[in-house]
């Protein structure tokens, strides 16, 4: 990717799924520092630590899954339906996807939202002429974490099988 940014075919570099330790490990060797960061980020998995070192070290963070892939049966998926985001939608008239998307936003990162129903599109836009108020934006941090949760999950499946698998799945990541 170096060599294409030197000859001038790629304007900048991105990663996609890159944990702190990887960025971490990358800023290390690279020439040529990844202008953007690729993740998945939502209320439900809000990413704060990647967030903290993407700012300190000028990595811009790009959201996919922004609504939490509804529907997506093996992770927490409920974004949408969180009490408290449905509370917030419903204090300001918007929807729960919109608030979804206007957290990303307010946090500083681009949000890629995915719809094939041309109403939902446009909700989807819908989101930058407004914003959450402080108080309202500061309850989103209680929303319990995806990452707490699939630990918990592979915990428990660990125990089942061995815990040094747990221990390498946290060290692989
Ligand atoms: N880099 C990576 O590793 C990676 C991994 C996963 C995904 N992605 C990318 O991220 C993008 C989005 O990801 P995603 O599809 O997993 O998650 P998403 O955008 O969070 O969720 C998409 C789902 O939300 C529904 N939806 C969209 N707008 C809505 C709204 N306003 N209200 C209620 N439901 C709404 C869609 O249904 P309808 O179509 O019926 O509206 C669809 O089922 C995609 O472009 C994907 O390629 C990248």
């Amino acid at each position: 990717m170096e060599k294409l940014y030197d000859a001038g075919k790629a304007r900048a570099i991105g990663v996609s799924n890159f944990s702190t330790k990887k960025l971490g490990d990358l800023l290390v060797v690279a020439r040529v520092r990844p202008a953007v960061n690729q993740v998945e980020c939502h209320p439900g998995w809000q990413q704060s630590k990647l967030h903290n070192f993407c700012q300190s070290t000028g990595i811009h963070v790009s959201a996919y899954s922004p609504l939490g892939s509804p529907g997506t049966p093996w992770m927490n998926s409920n974004v949408l339906e969180e009490p408290v985001i449905t509370l917030i939608a419903n204090k300001l008239g918007k929807t729960p996807a919109q608030v979804a998307l206007c957290w990303n936003i307010q946090m500083g990162h681009s949000v890629l939202p995915k719809s094939l129903n041309e109403e939902r599109i446009k909700q989807n836009l819908d989101v930058y002429d407004w914003s959450i108020p402080d108080d309202l934006l500061a309850m989103l941090t209680d929303i319990k974490q995806s990452l707490y949760i699939l630990c918990c999950c592979i915990v428990i499946w660990c125990n089942q099988v061995s815990t040094k698998v747990f221990f390498y799945l946290v060290r692989a990541w």
